[in-house]
């Protein structure tokens, strides 16, 4: 009986010339496997391709909603972005592709399951330590690390071997789901070249973005968000509706350096309009409805939380025990947040919710105020106390005359 594998299919170049080599190389029937995260991809075309590069079997499975509620969501409650900038949208999808593989791997009485991924990114790690957590017992294999080729070999070794590759993949290597478009390589691997407008697909240049300003309205309910200009949504249809209205808008385009987790700095840009939105929508509603304690602890969990994820520590209890934490604040997280796009950028223009900690009357400068002014005296007085203290430690200007400065010097 012939060995089988497992292979996480993208129908794109690394997955393509995987699928002959796991045949040829390591001698195992090859079972496909390829999962709609919302990439938008003609699925039906992967299949068919998939077999030409000599698949035995092949699974098309749709997790869009799997996706968002138990990646997506967890993601817009921790405000994640990696190094400030990433909403780690690849980075999201890769522990669920690996749970979808062991899976279909179990199922299938598979001995390995394989994956497209190089020796130079992230997603191996995220890929490999996954798929470990979940069954030691099956082998992981990435031919594309192994044979250590680059684009252009993989390129000639799928021509001379009649395996179909799609002709815009040649150029950029692109990771797609509903939370983002990753693009590397090609031009913008020189990391002062502008990314050419060829390299995006969801947001428009902003010379063509509409010349009036377009408001949205987020409800949240729990620190997700629920429904859109006031009409409740599937979490999915919401996702695709903001990354449509930013991209119309030219919103959602990151452009930086990355500390890589295998230390390279890399130049990555990526399409990420809803994702923006929601995050920066969820944490000004988190900044009315949350305690100045909670937000200042939450800010680094949230970080911690993100470099998890990025790191490809997905199944670390360490991720599970912060969401204890952060869920435990998302209770409070509903209202409203009114975001204005226009011409590329984007800011919460208002927000409001029953749970608001914003108290009109203590924070008025009008004769309705009811704080009492007075009380700040004392306040000031000891709020300050230690610091002055140490300035007449310090013996600098912290007393007064202690310069010796006269009047004139000091003015003059
Ligand atoms: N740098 C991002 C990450 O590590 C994007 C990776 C994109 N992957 C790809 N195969 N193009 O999450």
């Amino acid at each position: 009986m012939s060995k089988t594998v497992v292979l996480a299919y993208s129908g794109g170049l690394d997955t393509s010339v995987s699928i002959r080599w796991l045949n040829e190389k390591f001698g195992y029937d090859v079972v496909t496997l390829t999962l709609d995260l919302g990439q938008k991809d003609d699925f039906a075309s992967i299949e068919k391709r998939a077999y030409q590069a000599g698949a035995v079997k092949h699974y098309t499975v749709d997790v869009k909603h799997e996706f968002v509620e138990h990646y997506v969501h967890p993601s817009i409650k921790a405000n994640a972005l990696y190094q400030g900038k990433y909403p780690l949208s690849t980075a999201l999808g890769r522990p669920l592709i690996a749970k979808k593989l062991v899976e279909v791997a179990e199922y299938e009485g598979a001995e390995a399951v394989a994956h497209g991924c190089t020796g130079k990114g992230n997603d191996q790690v995220r890929f490999d330590v996954t798929v470990r957590a979940l069954n030691p017992d099956l082998r992981v294999i990435a031919p594309v690390r192994e044979f250590n080729m680059t684009r252009d070999e993989e390129l000639e070794y799928a021509a001379s071997m009649g395996i179909p590759i799609e002709h815009k993949s040649s150029v950029y290597s692109i990771d797609q789901n509903l939370w983002g478009r990753s693009i590397e390589g090609g031009p913008i691997e020189d990391p002062y070249v502008e990314p050419p407008q060829e390299a995006f697909e969801w947001v428009r240049p902003v010379e063509e973005t509409p010349d009036k300003p377009v408001y949205v309205e987020v409800d949240f309910e729990g620190g997700v968000p629920i429904a859109v200009d006031g009409e409740r949504m599937d979490s999915v249809k919401l996702i695709e509706h903001l990354n449509m209205v930013g991209g119309l808008n030219g919103v959602g385009i990151v452009d930086h350096l990355e500390d890589r987790l295998v230390g390279i700095k890399s130049r990555e840009v990526y399409e990420v309009p809803a994702a923006l939105l929601l995050i920066e929508a969820h944490r000004a509603l988190e900044k009315s409805v949350l305690t100045r304690w909670e937000l200042d602890f939450k800010t680094d969990v949230e970080k911690e939380w993100a470099w998890l994820v990025y790191s490809g520590l997905w199944v670390e209890p360490l991720r599970m025990d912060l969401e204890g934490f952060i869920n435990a604040t998302q209770t409070r997280v509903s209202g409203r947040a009114r975001l204005k796009l226009f011409k590329g950028s984007f800011r919460v223009v208002g927000v409001s919710s029953e749970n608001s900690l914003y108290r009109p009357a203590l924070a008025t400068y009008s004769s309705a105020s009811s704080f009492d002014q007075k009380a700040s005296v004392g306040f000031v007085e000891l709020w300050g106390l230690q610091s002055r203290v140490a300035n007449e430690v310090l013996g600098g200007n912290g007393k007064s005359g202690r310069s010796g400065k006269k009047a004139e010097q000091v003015l003059g």
